[in-house]
């Protein structure tokens, strides 16, 4: 069993896709044991994306983070992480496959529309980043 993080970035809550990215995520039999709407704070998206601090775009993807509501959802079940991360499909849309949330939503990386956690120690440390308070 492994919880996973999934954002929908401001994209996706603009777009009005909270309630078919998380339909697909619970007909999946995954599980969200967490979930929230919020404005994320500039210093919890930078520690988000820290190791991609020194390339071109992360000022840019901080930018798109904070620039408006995101929903933060943590999902559990067997093989959570990569069941999620092929639901989401690849992370430039132009290349993800029909059927993917990406596939099916998506045009251009820089509104890629979710985040997902790349493996199960970057799931654990996004997971205490966004549920500081623990998942239920
Ligand atoms: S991955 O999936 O982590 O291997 O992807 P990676 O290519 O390393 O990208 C890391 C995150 O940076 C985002 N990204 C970009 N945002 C805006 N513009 C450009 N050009 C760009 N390139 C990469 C990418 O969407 C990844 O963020 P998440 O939130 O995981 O999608």
């Amino acid at each position: 069993m492994e919880t996973t993080l999934v954002l929908i970035k401001p994209g996706g809550v603009s777009r009005n896709l909270i309630g078919e990215i998380t339909r697909r995520i619970e007909a999946r039999s995954l599980k969200v044991v967490g979930l929230k709407l919020i404005n994320a704070d500039r210093t919890t998206v930078e520690a988000h994306y820290a190791e991609h601090a020194e390339r071109p775009f992360f000022k840019d993807v901080c930018d798109y983070l904070t620039s408006g509501p995101i929903v933060a959802i943590a999902v559990e079940g067997t093989n959570a992480v990569k069941a999620i991360r092929a639901m989401m499909g690849a992370t430039n849309p132009v290349e993800a496959t029909p059927g993917t949330v990406r596939g099916d939503f998506a045009l251009t990386i820089d509104d890629n529309l979710t985040h997902s956690s790349s493996d199960p120690e970057a799931a654990a440390r996004e997971l205490q980043l966004w549920f500081p308070e623990g998942t239920l």
